[in-house]
């Protein structure tokens, strides 16, 4: 990014101060997994590790899929922050600076570090998931990273984010109405607590963005369009589990089945971004900038419209065996 770039995100050091990390919680406020997990030092510990594992008896297999899937993409947190730190006038410079940007950066990775926290104990606890061929797949991914093409550029960076959060809170959220719907009313509030912290995230990430339309009007357009382009990668697409070389894509399908993050929620996401920063709005752009704001706000009904079409396929029902409940068969 050029230096004059670079420049903006230094002039917006005070506004992010009072107007992003305002978004964070204070650690005394914030809950931890142990809330919501069996205290080992309780006498009752045996008891309600067995209520537990009762209540997840009515858990499905391919619930359990997805929420394994989820828990993993979680736990390949260090990629984030990773990916995070590439971009260009908001790295963390030193591991422990004092800018507005690094503050943030350090500070949701340490709020996000909960979410693969409480999902993995919780998981462990059921009995009813495969731990090691778990935390394989969880190795495996941390090691592969990711690329999510945004090309140390902080534009590109807080447009993929802003998107994630918001497709992590429609996921988690879609979890945990499906645990309610089995029965599972502490799993339920697991995963919408977790839902509720990316909720917050999703605000953060989406004001820099439209804090940039606000300065920037033509390259936060332009980026908005290339990243659109580019499709938003999902964090976790690299997963292997060290035998199936399609794992994401098996993941994904069963996501999909189970209404848990859809083809229909990519679009829906898209809609919201658009609309939340008011892109169709947008007035005194370049020749460039009119076609991207074009291109965005034309891209929903055209991927609606694909999206139908793939639908309207006759699919024949394909089953596969998932390495994380122990080679037990879901229908994709
Ligand atoms: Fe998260
Ligand atoms: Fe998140």
């Amino acid at each position: 990014m050029s230096p004059q770039k670079v420049e903006i995100f230094k002039s917006l050091q005070d506004w992010a101060k009072d107007n992003i990390l305002v978004h964070l919680k204070p650690v005394e406020k914030c809950w931890q997994p142990q809330d919501f997990l069996p205290d080992p030092s309780s006498e009752s510990f045996h008891d309600d590790v067995k209520e537990l594992r009762q209540r997840s008896k009515e858990l499905p297999d391919d619930y359990f899929v997805v929420l394994v899937g989820d828990m993993i993409t979680e736990e390949a947190l260090p990629t984030y922050q990773t990916m995070l730190n590439t971009l260009d006038g908001v790295r963390d410079e030193t591991g422990a600076s004092l800018t507005s940007w690094a503050i943030w950066t350090r500070a949701w990775t340490a709020e996000e570090n909960r979410h693969g926290d409480l999902l993995n104990k919780y998981l462990y606890l059921t009995g009813r998931v495969d731990m090691r061929q778990i935390e394989r797949t969880i190795q495996y991914l941390i090691g592969s990273g990711m690329d999510p093409r945004t090309e140390n550029n902080p534009y590109l960076g807080f447009i993929y984010t802003s998107f994630q959060e918001r497709a992590t809170f429609i996921s988690h959220g879609n979890t945990a109405r499906l645990a309610k719907e089995h029965g599972d009313l502490k799993l339920a509030q697991v995963c919408g607590i977790i839902a509720s912290d990316e909720k917050r995230h999703e605000t953060a990430y989406t004001k820099i963005i439209e804090k940039l339309f606000e300065v920037d009007p033509d390259e936060t357009v332009l980026s908005f369009a290339d990243m659109m382009k580019k499709k938003i990668a999902m964090p976790a697409h690299l997963m292997f589990d060290g035998r199936d070389d399609n794992l994401f894509e098996h993941f994904s399908a069963v996501a999909q089945r189970l209404g848990v993050y859809t083809a229909k929620d990519y679009a829906d996401i898209l809609e919201f971004l658009v609309a939340r920063w008011k892109v169709g709005e947008l007035t005194g752009l370049s020749g460039e900038g009119r076609k991207a704001q074009d291109f965005v706000c034309n891209l929903v009904p055209r991927i609606r419209r694909i999206e139908e079409r793939a639908q309207g396929r006759a699919k024949h029902a394909e089953s596969m065996r998932f390495g994380w409940i122990y080679d037990r068969e879901v229908v994709l």
